[in-house]
C-alpha cells in the first residue's frame, strides 16, 4: 500500500508520471469522470484550510467518487481527546483513502502507521506538505516546460514555512537547479535539509535578507507568509510579519518571463496590484493542485493503469526511548503511549533526529 508523507516518497519517474496524468486529466476530464466511483475519501482536517481540503474534495468529486471527513477538530472527537491513531483506525473502516492535516509535525507518520488505506500527509506541523509541491512542480512545469537550470528564490518564512521544505526536497533532484533563500535571520531555512540535501549533493544556494538584490536572478520567485500560528512569542510575529512585501516596484528588475508562485494564503506579502502582472501565478497554481491532488488518488488507488511500486520504508535503526524529542510541535508531546524514537545521523558526533518531526539533538 502507498501513502504519501513527503515528497522524497515519490520517484522522479512517478513525479513525472503524476504531471503527465495530470495534463492528461486537465485536457480530457470525461476520461475521468468515473475513475473512482464508488470509493471514498476522507478529509481529516485537524487544522484550518481552503486549498488544500476543497482542492482534494473537488479532486473526488471531478473522480466520480465521494468524500467524508470534518474541517477541524473541533468537530470530530479529537476535542474529546481521541488519538490520530485511534481516529485513523476507525476512518479506515468507513473511507478508501485519508487525506489528513494535523498541527503537529509528524502526526502524518502516526497516521500512516495506524491506517488500514493508504495516507496523504495534506501538512504536518511545519513539517512537510507534499501535495502543495505537486502544485508548485506542475506551475513551474506548465511556466518553463521543464525544471532544469532554474534558479529558484524562496522567500518569507523558510523555517515554519512547510512548503518551501518540501519543494527544495523535489526540486533538488533536477540537474543544474541552484536556490536562494530570502528570509530575515530567525526564520532561516532549516539547516538538516541544507545538510542533507543541498551541502551533501553540492546543490548551489545563497541565503540573504535582501529580496530586492535577489529579484534579477530568478526563474522562480516563490513567496511565503509568515505563519503566525507557528510562532510562540507574539511580539517577535508582530516584528516579523512585515519583513517582505512584493509590489510591482520591486518586479522592475525581475526576468520578463520570471514566474511568482505563493501556495497562499497571502497575507500581505503580496500587494493585491502585483495580482495584475502576468507573472503572477499563484491563482492557477491552486488549479494545478487540483489536477494533482486527482492524479495522486489514481496512483495511491491503484487505478491510474500503472504498476504500483511498492515504496520501500526507509531503513533506520532507530533508538527508542533514551531520548525526548525538544520540538513542543512534535507529534510525540501529545499523542498517547508514543515512544520516543530517533535515529542516527552521525554516531560519533553524537547527532540523532526525532523520527517524527527530524528535529536534531546532538549528545
Ligand atoms: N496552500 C495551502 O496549503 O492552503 P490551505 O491552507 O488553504 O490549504
Amino acid at each position: 500500500m502507498r501513502n504519501l508523507l513527503d515528497i522524497m516518497d515519490l520517484s522522479t519517474d512517478e513525479l513525472d508520471s503524476l504531471i503527465k496524468t495530470a495534463l492528461d486529466i486537465k485536457d480530457h476530464p470525461d476520461k475521468y469522470a468515473d475513475a473512482c466511483k464508488r470509493k471514498k475519501l476522507a478529509t481529516l482536517f485537524f487544522e484550518p484550510s481552503t486549498r488544500t481540503r476543497l482542492s482534494f474534495e473537488a479532486a473526488m468529486y471531478e473522480l466520480g467518487g465521494n468524500v467524508i471527513g470534518f474541517s477541524e477538530s473541533s468537530s470530530s472527537s479529537a476535542a474529546k481527546g481521541e488519538s490520530v491513531a485511534d481516529t485513523v483506525k476507525v476512518v479506515s473502516n468507513y473511507a478508501d483513502i485519508i487525506a489528513m492535516r494535523h498541527p503537529k509535525d509528524g502526526a502524518a507518520l502516526v497516521a500512516v502507521r495506524n491506517a488500514n488505506v493508504p495516507v496523504i500527509n495534506a501538512g504536518d506541523g511545519g513539517h512537510h506538505h507534499p501535495t502543495q509541491t505537486l502544485a508548485d512542480l506542475l506551475t513551474i512545469y506548465r511556466e518553463k516546460g521543464g525544471f532544469s537550470g532554474l534558479t529558484i528564490g524562496l522567500c518569507g518564512d523558510l523555517k515554519y514555512g512547510r512548503t518551501v521544505h518540501s519543494l527544495v526536497y523535489a526540486m533538488s533532484r533536477y540537474e543544474g537547479v541552484s536556490f536562494v533563500f530570502i528570509s530575515p535571520e530567525e526564520l532561516r531555512f532549516p539547516r538538516y535539509i541544507i545538510d542533507d540535501v543541498l551541502e551533501k549533493n553540492g546543490i548551489p544556494y545563497s541565503e540573504t535578507s535582501d529580496l530586492e538584490e535577489a529579484i534579477p536572478k530568478l526563474d522562480i520567485l516563490y513567496m511565503t507568509r509568515i505563519q503566525r500560528e507557528r510562532f510562540l512569542d507574539m511580539n517577535e510575529y508582530e516584528r516579523l510579519k512585515d519583513s517582505y512585501i512584493l509590489t510591482p516596484e520591486k518586479l522592475v528588475s525581475a526576468k520578463k518571463d520570471m514566474a511568482i508562485l505563493h501556495p497562499l494564503p497571502r497575507v500581505n506579502e503580496i500587494s493585491v496590484a502585483v495580482d495584475r502582472d502576468p507573472r503572477a501565478k499563484y491563482f492557477e497554481q491552486t488549479l494545478n493542485g487540483k489536477y494533482m491532488r486527482m492524479a495522486l488518488i489514481l496512483k495511491l488507488l491503484g487505478l491510474d493503469g500503472k504498476p504500483s511500486d511498492e515504496a520501500g520504508d526507509t531503513v533506520r535503526d532507530v533508538i527508542y526511548d533514551r531520548f525526548k524529542c525538544p520540538n513542543h510541535r512534535c507529534i510525540t508531546t501529545t499523542e498517547q503511549e508514543l515512544r520516543q524514537e530517533f535515529y542516527s545521523v552521525d554516531e560519533e558526533k553524537g547527532i540523532y533526529r526525532c523520527v517524527y518531526c527530524d528535529t536534531e539533538i546532538r549528545k
